[in-house]
């Protein structure tokens, strides 16, 4: 039986971690941009044909949250035609396709953690083109499974704890918003759930199917997680920066945020048996092989 997976986005955090954390479980394939654009789905047709892959894991995605809002073409192309590409090739060869989405295809209104199947209502034009990349999964491919995130962090590529670092070693002083809460995710996390998930996808053709929530267990505030990062630094004796706590209308963006991004798990706990492990245990990780 075949062991190749195809992951897309394998320059960016997740697929980043995937290829990481494969650890010789599967032969992956993670085609950089140039070897695969998903701009272009005569490509994307081409590269599922060209060998018998066990299973798809698209972990690339226009991810600029402020620039979609004038670059709405660009991340529609990448977050929800290549989704429905993709799916549609799978499907056509059988193969089980994993597909990771987003918190932000949630207003954030919600006093609870969202449920899979909570009503979705993106605030901008990123979150609308996931929500339509989901929709474009599920009708292309039966056998998806759709993992939605959020807050991903991880030692490489853009995200929130390099920012932090960087800005701490600058400044004196940050100001964090403090009113947005959310689930702080590592990358590493994501790809060994996505690798439990493939693994069993292919093992078993009655395996469990459809949408998901994964995040790392807990909750913070961006302000709260600033707090834990340089918490980390001060203990490995580094210097740090005063940082205050500042409302979401104090830090205007082109793209609005949920106010609540946390994600409940317990779906995919019960039918895959994938425990989130606490992310305050998993930013020191992060934070200790940034500052290694
Ligand atoms: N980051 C977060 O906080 C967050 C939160 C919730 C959900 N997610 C979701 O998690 C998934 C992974 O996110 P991430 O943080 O790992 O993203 P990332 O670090 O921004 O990486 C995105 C990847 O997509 C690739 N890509 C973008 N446009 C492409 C194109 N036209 N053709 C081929 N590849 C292209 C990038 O390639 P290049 O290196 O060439 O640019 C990169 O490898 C995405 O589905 C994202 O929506 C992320």
């Amino acid at each position: 039986m075949s062991r190749a997976i195809l992951v897309t986005g394998g320059t960016g955090q997740v697929g980043t971690a995937i290829v990481r954390e494969n650890g010789g479980r599967f032969d992956v394939v993670a085609p950089t941009r140039a070897e695969l654009d998903l701009g272009d789905v005569g490509a994307i047709e081409a590269m599922i044909a060209g060998r018998d892959w066990a299973a798809v894991i698209n972990c690339a995605a226009y991810t600029a949250v402020d620039r979609a809002e004038s670059e709405g073409d660009v991340a529609f192309a990448v977050n929800a035609e290549a989704p429905g590409a993709l799916a549609r090739a799978t499907a056509a060869r059988g193969i089980p396709l994993l597909h990771v989405s987003t918190d932000y295809v949630f207003d954030g209104s919600k006093a609870e953690p969202y449920r899979e199947d909570d009503p979705v209502h993106p605030l901008g034009v990123y979150g609308a083109s996931k929500e339509a990349g989901e929709q474009a999964a599920r009708a292309g491919n039966p056998r998806h499974i759709i993992l939605r995130t959020a807050w991903v962090v991880s030692p490489w590529g853009a995200n929130f704890v390099k920012t932090m670092l960087r800005l701490g070693a600058e400044r004196s002083e940050l100001r964090v918003v403090a009113d947005q809460i959310g689930c702080p995710t590592g990358a590493t996390d994501i790809a060994r759930a996505l690798l439990t998930m493939a693994e069993r996808l292919i093992a078993d053709p009655d395996a469990p199917v459809g949408t998901y929530h994964f995040v790392n267990a807990g909750e913070a505030s961006w302000h709260g997680l600033a707090e834990a990062i340089f918490g980390h630094v001060a203990a490995g004796g580094g210097a740090v920066p005063v940082v205050l706590p500042i409302p979401t209308s104090e830090y205007p963006t082109p793209a609005k945020r949920p106010m609540n991004s946390r994600l409940a798990t317990d779906k995919i706990a019960r039918d895959y048996g994938i425990a989130a492990r606490d992310w305050r245990v998993m930013i020191e990780e992060v934070v200790g092989e940034l500052r290694a």
